[in-house]
Order: structure tokens, then C-alpha cells, then sequence
């Protein structure tokens, strides 16, 4: 049988690397690097370094370019999922082609393979026979709230995960609210009374953190940011809206 791991390698700090992950990557045969073209090369970047770091001779590193996702789609779930339907064959090629029985095939994956990442979705649709094991990686949040001393949950209280699209669309809908992937800074119709903790490139020499009432710091955000994508050609960021009063109970 064949046996591919899903590795969370962290959100950018190379030290975020757990133990359970290097013994992974020393396991495997081969590794698939996809690599998202060149704004995000630093992303594939660190991918190498770890492979080169905990990788175990003889191994075989396979590289592949993302399939571009149709941004202008109206229908933003069919161009996901189109998306990752092209991603689901270069897993399977990477299975049939690359890996014989009894060897070990490797995909790091960044920060968290639980937390909004396609890779597991993906491989359900891979047409292959093979094992697969997922090593748990410290994601974007877990670096967010330690970056600023901060629980994610409050003493017995929820937290909604989101995504900036949705948060525009159907705005704060929790006193507590963790939002990835907004690439268009929704926190700022966030409503009065919450607090942001806002953090880019977590982890990494160009980390940025910022935090405050909505009110007062959402137009430095909004500056920092647009300085720091214009000069890297890419930003991710994350960050946590915190109601200072609960509404609710
Ligand atoms: C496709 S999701 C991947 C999330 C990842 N699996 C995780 O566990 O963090 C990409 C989003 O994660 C967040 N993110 C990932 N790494 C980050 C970092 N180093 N700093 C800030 N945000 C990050 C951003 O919201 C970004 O848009």
C-alpha cells in the first residue's frame, strides 16, 4: 500500500515545526511542492528549507504549479470547487506516478490541514488507492493569539470562524470573531464596540501586529497593510474582532 502524509508545517516561523511533523517529513520518499507562482514563492520557500532541514536521503521533491482559480467567477463555490477538482489530479499523479507500493509520499501543508486549506477535501477525490495520515501543524490562529497574549475563547463563551467575504456579506454575527482570507479589510463594518487583533506574515522577519478599538485603528490597518502588500507582492493576515461587553450570554 501507499501512504501519503499531510503535514501542517506552521504559519511561517520554521520553529513552528512540532516534533511529530520533522519525524514525518523524515519519513517520506517523496515530497509535492505546489507552488503558487512567483508573488508567493517565499511560501514554497519555506516548504524547501524544511524538506532540506528534516528530509532523510535518498528522497525526491516534485514540483507543480496551482492551478489558476478563475478569481472574476460570479459563482465563487463552483470556482472553488473547479479549483480544487484540478488540484485533486495533480495529487493523483503525484500517487500513481511518483510513489511505488510500500513508499511514503509527503504534503506540507501551511499551518493547519484543518483550518480553511483544500488539500483534504482535494484528495477525496483522488481516484488511488492509498493510506493517508494528517499531522496537526500550529495554524494562523494559534500564532495570532499568542502573538498578542490573547485566549481565543473567553471563559465559556463560543467563537465563530470566518472568512472576510462573509464577514462583509452577513456582518459581525458573534461577540467574538476569527477571520481568514479577507483580502479586503470587512473588519472596518465591523460595528461599534469591538476590539480588533490584527497580525500579517505571522511568524516570519516581516510580522505586523496591530491592535485596538475597531473605531480607532481600522485606518492604520488599512494603510499598513496596502504599504506592506504593494512592497512584498502578497500579504496574509488574520485577526480576531472581540466584543469589549458580550450581548449575549
Ligand atoms: C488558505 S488559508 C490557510 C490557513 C492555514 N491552514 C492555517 O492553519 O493558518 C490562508 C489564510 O490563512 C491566514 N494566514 C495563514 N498564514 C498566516 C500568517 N503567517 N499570518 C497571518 N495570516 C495567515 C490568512 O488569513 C490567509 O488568508
Amino acid at each position: 500500500m501507499k501512504r501519503l502524509l499531510i503535514i501542517g508545517i506552521g504559519a511561517g516561523d520554521p520553529d513552528h515545526l512540532t516534533f511529530q511533523a520533522a519525524k514525518a517529513i523524515a519519513a517520506a520518499d517523496a515530497f509535492l511542492v505546489v507552488d503558487k507562482g512567483e508573488a508567493k514563492h517565499d511560501l514554497a520557500g519555506l516548504r524547501h528549507d524544511l524538506i532540506a532541514a528534516h528530509g532523510r536521503h535518498p528522497y525526491r521533491v516534485v514540483e507543480a504549479r496551482d492551478p489558476e482559480r478563475d478569481r472574476d467567477a460570479s459563482a465563487y463555490t463552483a470556482a472553488v470547487e473547479d479549483w480544487r477538482s484540478r488540484r485533486a489530479r495533480i495529487y493523483e499523479s503525484f500517487v500513481t506516478g511518483e510513489l511505488a507500493d510500500g513508499q511514503t509520499g509527503a504534503i506540507l501543508v501551511w499551518g493547519d490541514p484543518g483550518v480553511y486549506d483544500s488539500t483534504l477535501a482535494a484528495l477525496e477525490e483522488v481516484e488511488a488507492e492509498f493510506e493517508c495520515e494528517v499531522v496537526p501543524g500550529i495554524s494562523s490562529v494559534s500564532a495570532l493569539t499568542a502573538r498578542h497574549r490573547v485566549g481565543l475563547t473567553r471563559v465559556g463563551r463560543p467563537v465563530h470562524i470566518t472568512t472576510g467575504r462573509r464577514l462583509a456579506a452577513e456582518g459581525a454575527t458573534a461577540d467574538d470573531v476569527l477571520v481568514m482570507l479577507d483580502a479586503h479589510c470587512a473588519f472596518a463594518e465591523a460595528g461599534d464596540g469591538y476590539h480588533i487583533y490584527w497580525g500579517a506574515y505571522l511568524g516570519t522577519p516581516d510580522e505586523i501586529l496591530v491592535s485596538g478599538p475597531v473605531a480607532e485603528v481600522a485606518e492604520e490597518i488599512r494603510a499598513v497593510r496596502a504599504e506592506a502588500r504593494a512592497r512584498k507582492g502578497w500579504i496574509m493576515d488574520t485577526y480576531l474582532l472581540r466584543r469589549e461587553s458580550p450581548a449575549r450570554t
